[in-house]
Formats: C-alpha cells, structure tokens, sequence
C-alpha cells in the first residue's frame, strides 16, 4: 500500500471511490474544481495500484486546515488504512504549522482522538445553516 501527498488523480476514480458511500458528485468536473481549491490531499492506493482512501484539505496556508471527506473503501476499511492516512495528514500539517479543524459525529470521535484531535475546551461552537 503506497500513501502520498498530492498523487496525480484522475477525478473519475475519485468520484468512484466516494460514490462507494454516497458521497459521489454528480458533475466530475465540480470535484476537480473543488481539489484546484484544495491546499492539498492525500491518498492510499493497494498494490495494484487503485485508489482505496482519500482525504481532502481546505486551508488558508497560514494557520486553518479543514479537513474533508476522509474515506477508505469499504472492503478495506478496518485494515489501518486510515490510520496512516490520518498519520500522514498530521505529519504534514504540523510540517506546514496548520492546525486541523472537522466536523465529525459523535461516534468518529474516538478514531480522531488517536491523533490528537479533540473537542475545542475554548468554547468555539459550530454555526450551519443547511
Ligand atoms: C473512518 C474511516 C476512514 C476509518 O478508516 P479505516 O481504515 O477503516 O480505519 P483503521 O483500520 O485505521 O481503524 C483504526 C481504529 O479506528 C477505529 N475506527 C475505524 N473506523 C471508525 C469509526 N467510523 N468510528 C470510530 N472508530 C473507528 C477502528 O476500530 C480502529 O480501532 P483500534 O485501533 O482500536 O483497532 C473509514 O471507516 C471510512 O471511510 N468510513 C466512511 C467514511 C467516514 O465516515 N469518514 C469519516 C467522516 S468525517
């Protein structure tokens, strides 16, 4: 398995992979706008080579880096995939002294704990308006 920062992609199997989840777009052409957007991404891919986990981030390149669907294929999943995928993206935001910001539910919380991340004890709250 092969974990890098910024891999060539072709978005089609991009949107593949999400779509294993319902989190496909309906426009391929939208979601290579939205990795030109990105301040950067991650991937996984097996060894022949296909991509089984992604993880988007959005950043100001000064101090915030929002972090957007993290996802290992489901046949893969619970073979500590995201574990390294989680490994290389704190890796390279501190490298690049960003500090992490998600939305997650309750029950990821214990995943993201491994890697430091933890509820804000500041006070921030999340605003949405949906
Ligand atoms: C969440 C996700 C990325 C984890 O990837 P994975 O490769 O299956 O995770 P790992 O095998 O590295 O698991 C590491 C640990 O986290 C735990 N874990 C895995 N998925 C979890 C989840 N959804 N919630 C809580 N804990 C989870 C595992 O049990 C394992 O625990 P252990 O170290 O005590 O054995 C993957 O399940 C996924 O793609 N889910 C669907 C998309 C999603 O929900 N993404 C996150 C939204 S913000």
């Amino acid at each position: 398995m092969k974990i890098k920062v910024n891999d060539t992609m072709d978005v089609n199997e991009l949107n593949d992979l999400l779509k294993t989840i319902g989190w496909g777009v309906s426009s391929s052409s939208k979601l290579e706008e939205s990795l030109k957007l990105s301040w950067g991404w991650i991937t996984a891919r097996d060894d022949l080579n296909r991509l089984i986990g992604f993880v988007q981030i959005l950043s100001d390149g000064i101090k915030h880096a929002y972090i957007l669907r993290l996802i290992v294929h489901k046949d893969f999943q619970g073979n500590g995939i995201g574990t390294k995928i989680m490994e290389k993206l704190m890796e390279v935001l501190e490298e690049n002294n960003l500090s992490p910001i998600l939305l997650t539910k309750p029950s990821e919380e214990s995943f993201y704990s491994k890697f430091g991340l933890s509820r804000s004890n500041k006070g921030f709250i999340s605003l949405f308006k949906w």
